[in-house]
């Protein structure tokens, strides 16, 4: 039986480094064309099996696949984290859950912990600050594939939604039902999805010929307390906006409780769209419109990417983005002829006029 050939004779005869080697067979960061040929043109050479990639990882490696969610809390994860078991299972690995509460101090605690168990490859969902993107490029090891936001300074295998288009079809909406006071409530901005649905919003206001009020871009954290808080700040301003766009369902909800306490009715008096299409947006009241974004697809998606990878497909980084879709239900009405720019309630002061 032959010896196995080693990456370090493949980085010696391609006169590059381990990391490079472990950078073109793993597709965990972008390599120079001239060396990306140099390494191949060596593996080939030495005759090196993708296969016997897999063997070593078998051998090196648990069976095991680490998943980093950012908040366990919100329901949008669970369809992610079961499309990703589901492939897992079927291929006889077992996914571990890290919780990292949107925190990079726990995120990058959790990758030193569990990089000792020797993972088979990573599933990453980033923090709304997190830096994980060097530890993975710095120091070679099992794949990694991101999914849902793509962390800065990240190059590698990454699976998205169309995000920016589905804020955009959100906002189209909005403005096709006459309304011209529209304001966003954005996830934190670090995120590159929350940026991308703030840009959906602005181009369907710049394609409608309005000015994007900076008042009316209000930036929380994608969670309920955040949209609710927000939405109490745009509702006080003078023209106060008849329509809210919140970058997720959960925001949504804070949003339709603020409306509430202010005495205003969704649809009637101010309209609402969400994105992410929770199971809870059929059952608020209204029914909630919202994008739909495919969270199970997101996590089987990434998991097939992840598998291929660990099997040793050495195929560029790959950049997946699935659909989005407008879900229209109840939560929006035309603008009334009776819109009145001040509050129904004149003990609630507005706190900023315009
Ligand atoms: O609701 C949580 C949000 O954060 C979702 O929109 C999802 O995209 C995640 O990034």
């Amino acid at each position: 039986m032959s010896v196995p050939v080693t990456i370090r004779q493949i980085a010696e005869k391609a006169e590059v480094s381990i990391g490079t080697v472990s950078h073109v067979i793993n597709g965990t960061a972008k390599v120079r064309e001239k060396l990306r040929v140099r390494v191949l043109d060596a593996i080939r050479s030495l005759g090196y099996q993708p296969s016997q990639l897999a063997r070593g990882l078998r051998r090196n490696r648990t069976s095991m696949l680490v998943m980093m969610i950012p908040d366990v809390t919100n329901p949008f994860f669970p369809a992610v984290i079961r499309g990703v078991e589901d492939i897992a299972f079927k291929s006889k690995y077992r996914v571990v859950l890290c919780n990292t509460d949107n925190d990079r101090r726990k995120e990058t605690l959790y990758l030193n912990e569990m990089r000792s168990y020797s993972p088979s490859g990573w599933l990453v969902i980033p923090s709304v600050d997190s830096e994980i993107a060097p530890h993975f490029t710095k120091a070679p090891g099992p794949p990694v594939v991101c999914l849902d936001r793509q962390p800065q300074g990240w190059h590698g295998d990454v699976v998205l939604v169309a995000n920016e288009a589905g804020a955009y079809s959100a906002t189209r909406h909005l403005l096709r039902m006459g309304h011209r006071h529209l304001a966003v409530i954005t996830g934190p901005l670090h995120l590159a999805n929350a940026v991308e649905r703030l840009n959906g919003f602005k181009r369907a206001l710049s394609e409608a010929n309005l000015p994007v009020d900076a008042d009316y871009i209000q930036e929380a954290r994608f969670e309920r307390n955040s949209g609710y808080t927000a939405a109490k700040r745009l509702l006080r301003m003078l023209p106060r906006p008849t329509a809210i766009f919140a970058c997720n369902d959960l925001m949504a909800l804070g949003v339709l409780l603020a409306a509430r306490e202010l005495g205003l009715h969704c649809p009637e008096d101010l309209s609402v769209v969400g994105f992410d299409n929770l199971d809870f947006a059929e059952f608020t009241a209204p029914a909630l419109t919202t994008v739909h974004q495919p969270g199970y697809q997101l996590g089987t998606a990434a998991a097939r990417l992840l598998l291929e990878r660990i099997a040793g497909s050495n195929q560029p980084p790959q950049k997946l983005v699935l659909p989005t879709e407008l879900q229209i239900r109840h939560s929006v009405a035309p603008l009334s002829g009776t819109y009145s720019a001040a509050l129904p309630n004149p003990s609630l002061e507005p706190t900023t006029v315009r």
